[in-house]
């Protein structure tokens, strides 16, 4: 099965309205590159405004309640995300795991209310530099994976993201080997969980220090399907070569 390459852009707590006309720029970018698949999550308060300036580009968000409505002081539901414009939503980002405590079962719960919404979601999964040290990553990452994705996970709505938490804004990266070993890890737990054929169709994106230099090379791997980018989307100037280096592949 052909995966088409995703390149999503995380914003994390970065954006203002003045930042709008990246959105746009990233906008004409994936326009023009229609054999990739790109998206870009902003934060919640820019969804609406993002869509309005790029009616085309997929626009999400960063995370999402389980619940639909209630007493949740300060979160954000699906079918909200749903009516400002947002097709797709990041769950179980390690920024949340380690900042908001959030668990695989709570991504789990999140992934589960963003489906039943029609949202596309992105899992996050990824080890700490300490668990990666104590040669863990690869019983955490499966942990992690079988705790957060829904058994009815498919292609067409479900993408899983594998983020290193080493490699998240340190410039650091693990090998090009080292990520499709793990990719492929990722994978075989996935067809554990949803059978063959959805794992593989299912994309696995790669996150951490993506940048348009290193793109090329690690997009090129057999199991990576495209990246999860933190830094390097804020800016079409930085993220429009790493949207190129993908479609160049195909
Ligand atoms: P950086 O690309 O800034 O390392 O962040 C990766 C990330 O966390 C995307 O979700």
């Amino acid at each position: 099965m052909t995966r088409r390459k995703l390149v999503v852009g995380n914003w994390k707590m970065n954006g203002l309205k003045r930042d709008l006309g990246e959105v746009r720029a990233i906008g004409a970018a994936a326009a023009a590159h229609p054999g990739v698949d790109v998206a870009l999550c902003p934060p919640f308060t820019l969804i609406a405004d993002a869509v309005a300036a790029s009616p085309g580009l997929v626009i999400g968000a960063q995370d999402c309640h389980a619940a639909d409505s209630g007493p949740h002081t300060g979160n954000i539901s699906a079918p909200m995300l749903v009516e400002a414009g947002a097709r797709t939503v990041i769950v179980g980002h390690s920024e949340r795991r380690a900042d908001q405590f959030e668990t695989s079962q709570d991504a789990w719960a999140k992934a589960a209310a963003a489906h039943r919404h029609g949202l596309h979601v992105i899992v996050c999964c990824g080890e700490t530099e300490a668990e990666h040290d104590a040669g863990r990553a690869e019983r955490v990452v499966q942990a992690q994976i079988e705790k957060s994705v829904p058994d009815e996970a498919a292609p067409d709505w479900f993408t899983l993201a594998y983020e290193p938490r080493w490699a998240i804004g340190t410039g650091r990266t693990p090998s090009i080997e080292a990520i499709n070993a793990m990719h492929a890890i990722a994978r075989a737990k996935l067809k554990q969980l949803v059978g063959g054929e959805a794992a593989r169709g299912i994309r696995i994106l790669y996150g951490g220090s993506v940048t348009g230099a290193n793109a090329g090379d690690i997009f090129a791997a057999s199991d990576v399907d495209g990246g999860l980018i933190g830094g390097a989307s804020l800016t079409a100037a930085k993220f429009v070569p790493i949207i190129e280096a993908a479609a160049a592949l195909g």
